[in-house]
């Protein structure tokens, strides 16, 4: 609905994106052939993906990328993931292809798996960081794969945020953050997942983790007990900058709902279920009412702005058993808290 101006010029809510709205499950054709359009000739161009929305770039052209970098007012050496439509496009990509980034792409693909490998010589070192290698992923997400397959061209796209910001999970959220810095949003409804993909180092023989995401160790067939990638974590560049942290204050309670501190902020504030609106002018958000970790890790992001919105000064979130999706989940609050 475009807002009523003088002399008949609009002037969208969208801050200057034009933002296209698209079914979720078989998007309009024009409406992707347009988005392609817009990047190819190098336009900046947000779109969903299973896991959080994305802010896409050719991913061989510097200028287009250099232009992300700014949008997000994002650190130089911060590589971003290269969006491709399908496991073939990974052999463009990489110098060479370990056997297990073959078998990674083969059982994870499309889905929320990122595969760091050695990069093929072209791809422009804004892109990546400055690194030697690449990272690559294939989104399970029918309108982020209709745009790759349109554009017919790799597509950068780190989350569609303000650095430090938390990541978008509803194209509300990349206006708020982006809408006047960017040319398309295309606008797919809420992701499904909610917290980015897993990275990993796929050049040994077995996966290191280089960021905690939706596809858990287990089902990586890594062993329970490995530390996390933390703050220590030689590998992914973004772990090493501030992230996810909403305007209010966050604090992490223990499991199970009984803890002293989370019930005396309640008490003061209010306490919502997760999927509740947040009420205007409260104090406390408190986020308990989840069946399980998926849960929490779809309405995460999303709560953490509500919240921010809302005027809320703490929002506290009973935390959930860092097995699992858990461990991505319970990364995210505690870099969160941590902001
Ligand atoms: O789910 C996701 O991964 C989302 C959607 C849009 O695909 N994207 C995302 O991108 O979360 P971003 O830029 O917010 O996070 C990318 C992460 C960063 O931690 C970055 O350092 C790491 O991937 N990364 C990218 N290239 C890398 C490389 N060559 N080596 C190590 N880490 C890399
Ligand atoms: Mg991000």
């Amino acid at each position: 609905m475009p807002a009523p101006t003088i002399a008949g010029v609009s002037s969208p809510p969208t801050g200057g994106a034009r933002l296209l709205r698209v079914d979720p499950l078989s998007p309009d054709r024009a409406a992707i052939s347009e988005a392609a359009a817009v990047l190819r000739s190098g336009g900046l161009v947000a779109f969903p993906t299973e896991t959080v929305y994305g802010l896409g770039a050719r991913a061989d052209d510097a200028a287009a990328v250099t232009r992300v970098f700014a949008a997000k007012g994002r650190p130089a050496d911060n590589p971003l993931i290269v969006h491709v439509a399908g496991v073939d496009d990974l052999g463009r990509l990489a110098a060479a292809l370990p056997p297990l980034a073959i078998e990674l792409a083969t059982r994870f693909w499309p889905g929320p798996l990122t595969l760091v490998v050695d990069a093929a010589p072209g791809i422009p070192e804004v892109t990546v960081g400055g690194l030697s290698t690449v990272a690559v992923r294939v989104p399970a997400h029918p309108v982020a794969l209709a745009l790759l397959a349109a554009a017919g061209v790799p597509v950068a796209a780190p989350s569609a945020n303000r650095s430090g910001r938390p990541s978008p999970t509803a194209a509300a959220h990349v206006i708020a953050d982006l809408g006047d810095r960017i040319d398309v949003v295309v606008d797919g409804g809420p992701c499904r997942v909610g917290v980015e993909s897993t990275v990993v180092d796929a050049r040994a023989a077995v996966p290191v983790v280089l960021r905690e995401g939706a596809v858990s160790r287990e089902q990586l067939g890594l062993p329970d007990g490995d530390p996390g990638a933390g703050e220590d974590a030689a590998g992914s560049p973004g772990t090493r900058h501030r992230h996810y942290a909403p305007r209010c204050a966050v604090e992490i309670a223990p499991p199970g709902g009984g803890p002293a501190r989370a019930d005396a902020l309640a008490r003061v504030g209010r306490k919502v279920g997760l999927v509740a609106p947040v009420p205007a002018g409260g104090d406390v958000l408190h986020l308990a009412a989840y069946a399980d970790a998926r849960e929490l890790a779809t309405a995460l992001y999303g709560a953490l702005r509500s919240a921010e919105e809302a005027g809320m000064d703490v929002v506290v979130i009973e935390s959930v058993e860092p097995v699992g999706l858990g461990r991505a989940v319970m990364d995210r609050i505690r870099r969160a808290a941590a902001g």
